[in-house]
C-alpha cells in the first residue's frame, strides 16, 4: 500500500520570509552603504577576494551570523563536506568535494589511477592527435574551461567539443579530422542525454565510414551508469565511472576530466583538484566573517533579495577564461533558478539571479555602458590575474588598469558637479556644459567584488571554481531551496520527446497551444 503520509520537508525547516533573523538581515542590508571605502579583502586558498565594493556595516555582519545560525550553517556545511544527504529532493549526497581530496576514498583513487594510466599509455604510443569530446552542460563546460585556460596557445592534441543536438555541431566537430587518429570521448553522467547519444552515434558512423577496423576501441565513455555504456558497445576498459552522488554540474572533478588530461596533462587536473581542495578546507574552517564563499554568498543575497538586482555579471579580465561565464552560468542558474522551498511552498523572496558576462576588455565595448548608466545595472564579479603568462608586460598593465578603472567607476560614480567641471575645463560654453554634464553622470554605488588570482595556475582556477560552488551552496541554504536538483530542465526534455514523436508521424497532441500545434504541423515532413 502506498505511503499516505505527506512529506513536508526537513523537520524544523522554516521558510526564509518567516524567520525573524531574515527581517533583521533585510533591514541591516538596506542600511549598509556600498561605498564607504573601507578595505575588506579575504585571502582564501591563494585567492584574494576583495569585497570592499559590497554593502557593509557591523549590524549587517551580526545579522549575517544570526541568519546563518538560524539555518544551521555549520551543521549543513559539514553534512555537505562529509557526503551526507545534501540533495534532498533526489535523496542523495552532493559529494563532489570527495573527488578532489588529496587522500580520496578507494573508489575515487582507483578511477584517478585508471585515468592517469590511460593518458600515459596514449602519450607513450603518441596516439590520438585529435580528441572529440561529446557531452553537454556539466559534461562539457568544465572541460572546455580547463582546455581553454591551459591550452589556449595550442597543445599536441587538438580537442574539438560537440554538445548541441544541432547537426552542424557534430559536422563541424569531425570535419577534416583523420578518423584513424581520433579518440571520441562520450561524457554523460546519465548516459541517456539525447544530444550526447545522438552525436555519439554520428561519430561512430563516421569512424566506420572511414574504414576504422575496431571503431569501439576509439571511443571512451565517462558515466555514472557504466552498464548502459557497456550495452552501447563500449569495451569495459574504455568506460570510466563516477557516482550518483556527483551532480552533473560538479562532474568536472571526476573522470570527466579525461579530455583535459589528454589535452593539457594530468598535472593540470591534479593542480585544479588541489586548489579546489584547499578552498574546501578554507570553507570548512574559516570563521564566517573571513570565509570567502560565505561572504560572496551573503553579498549576493543582499544584492538579489534586498536591493533587487535581477542579474549578476561575471567579468573575467582574462582572455583564457572565456568559458568561465557559461560554466558559472550553469552552476548558478541550474542550482539556484528555483522558487519553491524545501517545505514545498513558494519562497516569495527573489532567489538566484541571471548570470551573464564576457571577458574584459571585450565586455567594455559590448555592454558596460548598460552597467554604468543603464536603469537597472547589475553587481559585477571582476576576476583578474596579478601576473600574466605572456611576454608583453604593457598588455597586462593595460588589462589591469581597465579592470580597476571599470570597477572604480561603478563604485564611486561621477557626480553632476564633477561632470560639469570636466566639461568646463575642456573649454565648453556654459549652456552646453550644463546640458552635457547630465549625460556624463554615473550614479555610482553599484556593487562589485574583485577576485585576484596570483596567476592562472591550475591550482588557482580550481580554487576559484570551488569558491563559486560553495557560494551557491550557502545561497541555497539561506533561501531554503535545493541547489542540487534541476526539475525544470527535466520537464522540457519530456515535452521535446513527445514533439519529436509527432514530428516523426505520431498523432499531434490536442492539448498543445495553438502556436505549437501550428508549427508541429508545419515541420512534419
Ligand atoms: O541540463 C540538465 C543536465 O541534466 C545537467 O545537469 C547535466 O550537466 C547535463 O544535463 C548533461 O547530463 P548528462 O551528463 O547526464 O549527459
Amino acid at each position: 500500500m502506498a505511503d499516505s503520509s505527506i512529506f513536508t520537508g526537513p523537520s524544523g525547516f522554516q521558510p526564509l520570509r518567516l524567520l525573524p533573523e531574515w527581517a533583521v538581515f533585510e533591514t541591516a542590508a538596506r542600511n549598509s552603504p556600498i561605498h564607504d571605502h573601507s578595505l575588506r579583502i579575504i585571502n582564501a586558498a591563494g585567492l584574494h577576494v576583495d569585497v570592499s565594493g559590497q554593502g557593509y556595516s557591523d549590524a549587517l555582519a551580526e545579522a549575517t551570523d544570526a541568519l546563518l545560525r538560524a539555518r544551521d550553517f555549520g551543521l549543513m556545511r559539514d553534512r555537505l563536506l562529509q557526503g551526507g544527504m545534501a540533495n534532498v529532493t533526489e535523496e542523495r549526497a552532493a559529494w563532489h568535494t570527495a573527488l578532489r581530496e588529496p587522500d580520496p576514498i578507494d573508489e575515487v583513487a582507483a578511477e584517478r589511477q585508471r585515468l592517469t594510466e590511460f593518458v600515459r599509455q596514449a602519450d607513450s604510443e603518441r596516439r590520438w592527435r585529435n580528441v572529440v569530446h561529446i557531452g553537454i552542460g556539466g559534461s562539457d563546460w568544465g572541460v572546455r574551461l580547463a582546455v581553454d585556460a591551459f591550452g589556449y596557445a595550442g597543445a599536441w592534441r587538438t580537442v574539438h567539443f560537440v554538445a548541441n543536438i544541432d547537426g552542424h555541431a557534430i559536422q563541424g566537430g569531425l570535419a577534416g579530422l583523420d578518423a584513424h587518429d581520433t579518440l571520441i570521448v562520450l561524457a554523460s553522467k546519465s548516459f541517456t542525454t539525447a544530444e550526447t547519444l545522438e552525436n555519439g552515434q554520428r561519430a561512430l558512423e563516421w569512424l566506420k565510414a572511414a574504414g576504422v577496423e575496431n571503431p569501439y576501441d576509439q571511443i571512451v565513455a565517462i558515466t555514472a551508469r557504466p552498464e548502459v555504456a557497456y550495452k552501447w558497445g563500449i569495451p569495459r576498459n574504455h568506460v570510466f565511472t563516477f557516482w550518483d552522488w556527483v551532480g552533473g554540474r560538479f562532474s568536472l572533478w571526476s573522470s570527466v576530466s579525461l579530455t583535459t588530461a589528454l589535452s593539457v596533462d594530468t598535472d593540470v587536473v591534479a593542480g585544479m583538484q588541489a586548489g579546489a581542495s584547499a578552498m574546501d578546507a578554507h570553507f570548512a574552517e574559516a570563521p564566517v566573517h573571513l570565509n570567502a564563499p560565505v561572504q560572496l554568498a551573503m553579498s549576493g543575497i543582499v544584492n538579489r533579495s534586498v536591493l533587487g538586482y535581477g542579474s549578476l555579471n561575471i567579468a573575467p579580465y582574462d582572455f583564457r577564461l572565456s568559458s568561465l561565464v557559461p560554466y558559472i552560468q550553469q552552476m548558478e542558474m541550474e542550482s539556484l533558478g528555483k522558487s519553491t522551498d524545501l517545505a514545498g511552498g513558494a519562497v516569495e523572496i527573489p532567489t538566484g539571479p541571471a548570470v551573464w558576462g564576457m571577458p574584459g576588455t571585450d565586455a567594455q565595448h559590448t555592454f558596460f555602458q548598460w552597467l554604468h548608466q543603464g536603469s537597472d545595472g547589475a553587481p559585477v564579479d571582476f576576476i583578474v590575474c596579478q601576473q600574466a603568462d605572456h611576454g608583453w608586460p604593457e598588455h597586462h598593465k593595460r588589462l589591469l588598469a581597465n579592470c580597476l578603472a571599470q570597477r572604480e567607476a561603478l563604485l564611486k560614480g561621477k557626480s553632476y558637479e564633477a561632470a560639469l567641471q570636466q566639461c568646463l575645463d575642456e573649454g565648453m560654453d556654459n549652456d552646453k556644459a550644463h546640458w552635457l554634464a547630465h549625460h556624463k553622470v554615473h550614479a555610482g554605488g553599484r556593487p562589485s567584488t574583485l577576485i585576484v588570482l596570483p596567476r592562472l595556475s591550475p591550482y588557482a582556477l580550481g580554487a576559484l571554481l570551488a569558491l563559486y560552488e560553495h557560494k551557491v551552496f550557502v545561497q541555497g541554504l539561506v533561501w531554503g531551496i535545493n541547489p542540487f536538483d534541476q526539475w525544470g530542465v527535466e520537464y522540457g526534455k519530456v515535452l521535446a520527446k513527445g514533439i519529436l514523436d509527432e514530428l516523426s508521424g505520431a498523432p499531434v497532441d490536442a492539448r498543445h497551444d495553438a502556436s505549437t500545434a501550428h508549427w508541429v504541423e508545419q515541420f512534419r515532413g
